[in-house]
């Protein structure tokens, strides 16, 4: 009996952090990436329609692009544009890493 309760609270205390990054990450988006990429990263924003953003809920787009690749983009910016901007001293590298995740996120919506 003990023991379950022991497994039960480590199995809390482990899915805690886990929960609260991807909240992190929601507001993140939210407040710094939402008004360029939208949302669901689809990008039908104003700035999306003028720079032609990617659709990232595309999963062609989401097997195109690595990790590394996004997580390059978001710390210094895109070398295509100057519109995406370096992130690298605003954010944290767990907070960079936690955008990349919730940019994977948008695949589940992915219609082609
Ligand atoms: C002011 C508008 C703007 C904001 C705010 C913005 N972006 Fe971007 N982002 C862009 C544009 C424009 C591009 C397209 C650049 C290009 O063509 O390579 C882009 C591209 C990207 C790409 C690469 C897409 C690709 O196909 O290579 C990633 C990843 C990305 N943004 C992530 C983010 C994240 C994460 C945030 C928030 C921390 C953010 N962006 C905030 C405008 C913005």
């Amino acid at each position: 009996m003990t023991s379950r309760w022991f497994l039960l609270s480590t199995l809390l205390l482990l899915c805690a952090p886990a929960l609260a990054h991807a909240e992190d990450a929601a507001a993140l988006w939210d407040k710094s990436c939402k008004n360029c990429h939208g949302p669901d990263g689809r990008a039908q924003t104003r700035m999306g329609q003028k720079e032609s953003i990617p659709d990232m809920s595309r999963a062609s787009w989401q097997k195109r692009e690595s990790d590394a690749e996004l997580r390059k983009v978001i710390a210094n910016g895109s070398s295509h544009n100057p519109k995406m901007k370096a992130y690298k001293d605003r954010l944290t590298p767990e907070q960079m890493d936690a955008l990349v995740g919730y940019i994977r996120t948008f695949k589940a919506e992915a219609k082609e």
